[in-house]
């Protein structure tokens, strides 16, 4: 690693890197990605340790304290969150000003970007004890906003959280149960969302993250920053890829079809790609999608569904191209996005949903990549250079002129 930084005060030169493909933006002790080996740690803890023996909020501790809880610090920490799951009764008028049909995204953008219009005691970032009341704000009315966003978007009534819930236990009744009905949540479902959660927590410095990082940079709203996380995910290049993985999956339809969509995958002349397949850091399979596929497997035993086609259709696929000369040379193993689409649909939630809830998990590292960031000594403004490619300067016309 080159600090280029004193480079460039004794040179003037600087580095030209679109995609910041081999620039790094920050320190950081959060998350730690080994793309050769197929490892992912948070704060050192392997990602498969925590989807098994960790819950939502102990995840979340871990990310923003850098340890483990005790069951002290947990107990607070839960109790800290459950004090801000409620949100104010005027921002449902921000719902109301949405299209009825209006893609849930849109809506987290919006009503998240609203938050920094109600909590002014939470937002002086100098101050550590306000940075962390944002933190577990935003932590804390993430599932009951997106749980609203997809409420509004099915016409249904809002359902209020239940503090007695755990995390994903009160964000599934929020989505799924109808006034004036008894909704049990099933365990095992509540725990695989959980795990799904867990894997989408954070992801060193991609493209949203990165995007908060930089709008914090210059002392932003830390609810306004969020909100422009949430608008980089949105992108289907990012978060989007398990709903287009899904759509594969579906138009490939049965085992027997898999030859062909893997030859149109090798064929150069054809746009057509493996969704689900292959990662810019993950040159070895990707350790989220072994999580994610034994948590698909308990999601669909535990509503009794047996061979799903879907299913079936992914591992005949995945087997498939593990085996293919092309696949083995590219180093494209599958991605968390390969089985995440079809345990999301089993789980009960649209495809418009899938890219929100892994805003709701995501919040948790994008906070704490916020709260690291601002307590970085070395934090400046982000501020990349570019190579300007206009004109040189040149006299101004008047309009009769030209
Ligand atoms: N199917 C077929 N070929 C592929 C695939 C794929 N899914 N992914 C990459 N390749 C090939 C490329 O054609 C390229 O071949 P070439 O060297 O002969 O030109 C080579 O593998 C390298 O691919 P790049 O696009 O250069 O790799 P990059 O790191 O830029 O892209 C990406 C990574 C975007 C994830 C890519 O693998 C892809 O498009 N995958 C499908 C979409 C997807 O699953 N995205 C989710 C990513 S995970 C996440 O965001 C949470």
């Amino acid at each position: 690693v080159v600090d280029i930084r004193s480079f460039y005060k004794e040179t003037g030169l600087f580095t030209y890197d679109p995609g910041y493909t081999a620039t790094a933006s920050c320190e950081s002790q959060i998350t730690y990605i080994d793309g050769d080996e197929g490892v992912l740690l948070y704060r050192g803890y392997p990602i498969e340790e925590l989807a098994e023996n960790s819950d939502f909020l102990e995840v979340a501790y871990l990310l923003l304290h850098g340890e483990l809880p005790t069951r002290g610090q947990q107990n607070e920490f839960n109790r800290a969150i459950t004090l801000h799951t409620m949100v104010h009764e005027q921002l449902k008028n921000f719902y109301n000003g949405f299209r009825r049909d209006a893609h849930p995204m849109a809506i987290m953008v919006g009503v998240v970007g609203a938050l920094s219009a109600f909590y002014h005691d939470s937002t002086d970032i100098t101050d550590k004890k306000q940075r962390m009341i944002a933190s577990h704000r935003m932590i804390a009315k993430m599932p009951t906003i997106a749980a609203m966003a997809y409420k509004y978007s099915i016409g249904q009534p809002f359902i209020f959280p239940r503090n007695d819930l755990s995390y994903t236990a009160n964000f599934m009744r929020m989505c799924f149960a109808v006034p004036a009905e008894e909704y049990e949540v099933n365990p095992v479902l509540c725990d695989a969302l959980d795990k799904i959660f867990i894997l989408h927590m954070d992801h060193e410095q991609n493209a949203s993250t990165s995007t908060v990082r930089l709008a914090g940079s210059s002392g932003a709203n830390p609810f306004a920053c969020i909100a422009a996380g949430i608008a980089s995910l949105w992108g289907p290049a990012h978060g989007g890829a398990n709903e287009a993985a899904l759509n594969m999956l579906e138009e490939i339809g049965t085992p027997e079809r898999i030859p062909e969509y893997i030859a149109r995958a090798k064929d150069k002349n054809d746009p057509f790609r493996l969704m689900g397949f292959g990662h810019r850091v993950y040159k070895n399979y990707d350790p989220r999608a072994k999580v994610m596929q034994k948590a698909c497997h308990e999601v669909l035993a535990a509503l009794g569904v047996k061979n799903d086609p879907l299913l079936e259709t992914a591992m005949e696929l995945e087997r498939i191209a593990l085996s293919d000369d092309y696949f083995i040379e590219k180093k494209l193993y599958p991605n968390i996005d390969f089985y995440s689409g079809i345990t999301l649909k089993a789980l009960g939630f649209p495809t418009t949903m899938f890219t929100v809830l892994f805003a709701l998990a995501r919040t948790v590292g994008w906070i704490a990549q916020w709260t690291e960031m601002i307590e970085d000594d070395n934090q400046r403004i982000g501020r990349p250079r570019q190579i300007y490619t206009g004109a040189r300067q040149r006299c101004y016309a008047p309009i009769h002129k030209r």
